[in-house]
């Protein structure tokens, strides 16, 4: 084969490896969507305040058992990227990658048992992207990070 021939079949190869990778992607309707209805709609479901409401009664939301409302695919990733950018990372992190190496208070909400938690924030992990998995605040955030988080719809 001709140098030139063998490289077009090795993009060719290149590109059919890419489009079946982007099948087994984490999306949010396929994967991410069943998981938040298992786990989290309950306290962040329609019945649950925006977040600027739940910020200004805080207490209240809280007694209540109500945190801010991610209910939609554009509702959840403003917590991930922005505005409340790293929000659900520190929140699910195991501790793996928090400052005092503790796990986000959401953690336990992710399974009933360890091997559920870590199966479950697998997903969420391969949603945002393993690289893309950034506990800072927006303030701190670069554009490379923020350029990794992936939270395919
Ligand atoms: C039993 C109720 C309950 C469940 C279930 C629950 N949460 Fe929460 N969540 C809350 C409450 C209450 C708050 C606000 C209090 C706090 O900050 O800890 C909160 C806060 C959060 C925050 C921080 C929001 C902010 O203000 O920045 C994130 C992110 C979050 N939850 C994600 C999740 C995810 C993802 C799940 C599902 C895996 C989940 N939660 C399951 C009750 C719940």
């Amino acid at each position: 084969m001709k140098p030139a021939s063998s490289l077009s079949l090795f993009m060719l190869l290149l590109c059919g490896a890419a489009l079946a990778d982007d099948d087994d992607d984490v999306t949010y309707r396929k994967d991410i969507r069943p998981l938040w209805e298992q786990k989290c709609m309950a306290c962040h479901g329609e019945g649950a305040p925006y977040l600027a409401e739940f910020d200004e009664n805080k207490d209240k939301y809280k007694e209540l058992n109500r945190g801010p409302r991610m209910d939609t695919y554009a509702n959840l990733v403003a917590f991930v990227g922005w505005p409340d950018s790293g929000a659900l990372m520190r929140r699910l992190d195991d501790g793996s990658n928090t400052k005092d190496g503790k796990p986000g208070n959401m953690y336990r909400n992710l399974g009933a048992d360890e091997l559920e938690r870590q199966k479950n924030l697998a997903l969420f992990k391969a949603w945002v992207g393993e690289k893309g998995w950034v506990l800072k605040h927006f303030d701190e955030l670069t554009r490379k990070e923020l350029g990794r988080m992936r939270v395919a719809e």
